[in-house]
């Protein structure tokens, strides 16, 4: 829940072991079922993430989607004909799923086990050779959630400077980033990366009007990483 300091309460969105049992039960629900599990943000947002890869990125690209649950995100790409994808989660459940999820539609997309906020991680998974890409649905929104201990409210405000980090560590020079989330509006993210990246295009949704202000229920927001001598 926000407050006026422009920050949350922590929540168990924020802890891996919500997730792990997220996951644990839509494995369970993939394999009775065939249902792949909860698209965050629904089919239409992701879809428009979708097309801003499309319109923007070549088909050659190496595309890295953080904390990529189902990644059903990846697979929409695989189909439209990208070929260097990787997800990565820190639950092992969803990094599982996510390999079935792919093995059933026959895409080859490689999913491994990250920690975001593990810097060892993250240097292991992009190698020497880092992403054009890096894609966050809904990832960074829960690390702003983690609490500083597990029962603790307040949250862990070292993950959350830590994650602009792990993004510019993972990316090339000049690489992209494209993220979307429903706990930040579009000018508080700008804000929030303007350290490291530079903001190249917002994706509009659907917007509501509320007391006279229209907003939308979740913002898109693509960033380019800064040269170190382009940092103000
Ligand atoms: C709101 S869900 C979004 C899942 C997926 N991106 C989607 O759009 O359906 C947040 C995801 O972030 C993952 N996650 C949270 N903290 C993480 C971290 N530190 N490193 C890697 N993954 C993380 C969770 O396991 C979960 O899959």
């Amino acid at each position: 829940m926000r407050d006026n300091s422009d920050s949350f309460e922590a929540s168990r969105l924020g802890r891996k072991d919500h997730w792990d049992s997220v996951y644990d039960r839509e494995l369970s629900n993939f394999a009775e079922t065939g249902d792949i599990g909860e698209v965050w943000f629904g089919e239409d947002v992701a879809h428009k993430m979708v097309r801003w890869v499309v319109d923007n990125i070549d088909t050659g690209a190496r595309i890295l989607d953080v904390g990529c649950g189902n990644g059903h995100l990846l697979l929409e790409l695989a189909n439209e004909e990208y070929t260097q994808l990787v997800g990565t989660d820190y639950s092992a459940q969803a990094v599982e799923l996510a390999k079935q999820v792919a093995q059933s539609q026959g895409f080859g997309v490689e999913f491994v086990e990250q920690d975001f906020l593990s810097p060892m991680d993250v240097a292991r998974v992009a190698g020497a050779e880092r992403f054009d890409v890096v894609l966050d649905k809904g990832t960074y929104d829960a690390i702003c959630l983690k609490p500083t201990d597990a029962d603790a409210v307040q949250v862990d405000q070292g993950a959350v400077h830590i994650y602009p980090v792990s993004v510019v560590n993972s990316l090339k020079d000049s690489g992209v980033f494209l993220i979307t989330s429903c706990n930040w509006t579009e000018d508080e993210l700008v804000a929030r990366f303007a350290d490291h990246l530079e903001c190249i295009g917002r994706v509009k949704h659907r917007s509501f009007k509320f007391g006279g202000a229209v907003g939308q229920t979740v913002a898109t927001v693509a960033f380019r990483k800064k040269q170190p001598d382009s940092k103000q």
